[in-house]
């Protein structure tokens, strides 16, 4: 039997090769490597999918949370409340900022915080909500923005999984950006809610690069000058420098790749829901859920499938006992981890997010994989 992994990139290449290296010999050739032509494409091109006003090119996701804090005047003293279930980065760039992140528990049907958490954990020191639209499934943004609207919070989205996922209206009226604006539209992206959306273009995300970057939206002119200053030593250019900044920008030959992979990306975000769709009839059988693909009203983009399994581990073993990938994402919440014991949690504080830590199972899922080899997992999985 063959073997099964998580991604398989080169699949994914072979249906883009022609035009991949076309575009990266573009640039070679062209002699521009940063902030050039193809990162002011994409950040048009970014921004017109998102339906944010605008995009800015950085260099991780890491730093697009970091800069678009930095951007919102977070810092010392204040505090940002977040998710402990999630990759560890989202609280990495709250503390670079030196400001505090507060945690608060997730909802077990999504994996996401849970809206109702957060208003407990406001305190006259909030300055920050900072959902994650954890596996490509959108945060429950309409009351979030509905609770920073009543107590005058900033939202930074941490979209690093979630490229192109959709929160469908049905019709419904709903706030945005902060609830100032109410608009009535089909559907949403992530990114477009709050004051910034931050994504991550790591290889493996569901929009890669072919390294590492990361890109802003904003629909704040303001916020949009400083972040490109920010991102370049506090610099517009001729050595004149108005802020003490980073080395973050997007190169040129990542840019060229996304633009490529972008013009597919709902295509193959797509194949991801048509995939989570097999694999969730196939596994109904046996009762196991991935909670939130069970929610019709959201455009999920499977960025993972991720199911709750009571035997996960056991799971797990058989599968790689077969030679089929599985990954636990994440196997300890942030409360929990060693590099944050100052901040004072133990185990039982956040039992939501350490009950998902025990129990998630993260399944291969791409745009390219065979549904006989969803049928190869699902049979397993169902039989533990
Ligand atoms: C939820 C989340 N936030 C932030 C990041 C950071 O992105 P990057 O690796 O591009 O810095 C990642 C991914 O790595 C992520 O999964």
């Amino acid at each position: 039997m063959s073997s099964i992994p998580m991604l398989d990139l080169k699949k994914q290449l072979a249906g883009i090769k022609d035009e991949v290296v076309g575009e990266v010999l573009g640039v070679i050739e062209s002699g521009q490597y940063i902030l050039g032509r193809m990162v002011g494409r994409l950040e048009e091109h970014a921004a017109a999918y998102i339906g944010a006003k605008h995009a800015i090119g950085v260099a991780s996701g890491t730093d697009a949370l970091a800069l678009s804090l930095r951007a919102l005047g977070i810092g010392p003293g204040d505090e940002v409340i977040t998710t402990p279930f999630t990759f560890f980065s989202t609280v990495e760039a709250i503390l670079y900022l030196n400001a505090k992140p507060v945690f608060a528990d997730i909802d077990p049907d999504t994996f996401n915080i849970d809206p109702s958490k957060v208003e407990e954990k406001i305190t006259a020191k909030t300055r920050a909500i900072l959902p994650v639209h954890l596996f490509g499934y959108p945060a429950a943004m309409g009351r979030i923005l509905e609770l920073a609207g009543r107590h005058n919070l900033k939202i930074v989205e941490d979209c690093a999984q979630s490229f192109g996922a959709t929160i469908n209206r049905n019709g419904q009226k709903a706030g945005n950006r902060n609830g100032q604006k109410s608009i009535e539209r089909k559907s949403l992206k992530t990114g477009s809610f709050g004051d910034a959306g931050a994504f991550s273009f790591y290889p493996s995300k569901n929009l890669g690069a072919y390294g590492d970057g990361g890109l802003i939206t904003t629909d704040n002119d303001e916020m949009e000058r400083q972040i490109r200053l920010l991102r370049n030593h506090g610099s517009s250019g001729g050595y004149i420098h108005h802020y003490v900044g980073f080395n973050s920008r997007l190169d040129e030959l990542q840019a060229a790749v996304l633009l490529v992979k972008l013009k597919r990306l709902d295509a193959y975000n797509e194949k991801r829901r048509q995939k989570a769709a097999l694999y969730g009839r196939l596994l109904s059988a046996a009762s196991i859920k991935c909670p939130s693909a069970d929610d019709g009203a959201s455009g999920h983009v499977f960025h993972q499938y991720t199911i709750r399994h009571p035997r996960r581990d056991a799971v797990r073993e058989k599968l790689q006992g077969q030679q089929i990938s599985s990954m636990v994402y994440y196997p300890v919440p942030l409360h929990l981890q060693p590099a944050l014991r100052f901040m004072g949690h133990k185990e039982g504080d956040f039992p939501r997010a350490e009950a998902a830590s025990r129990e998630v199972l993260s399944l291969p899922i791409y745009p390219e994989l065979e549904d006989s080899a969803i049928k190869r997992i699902s049979k397993i999985v169902c039989s533990v």
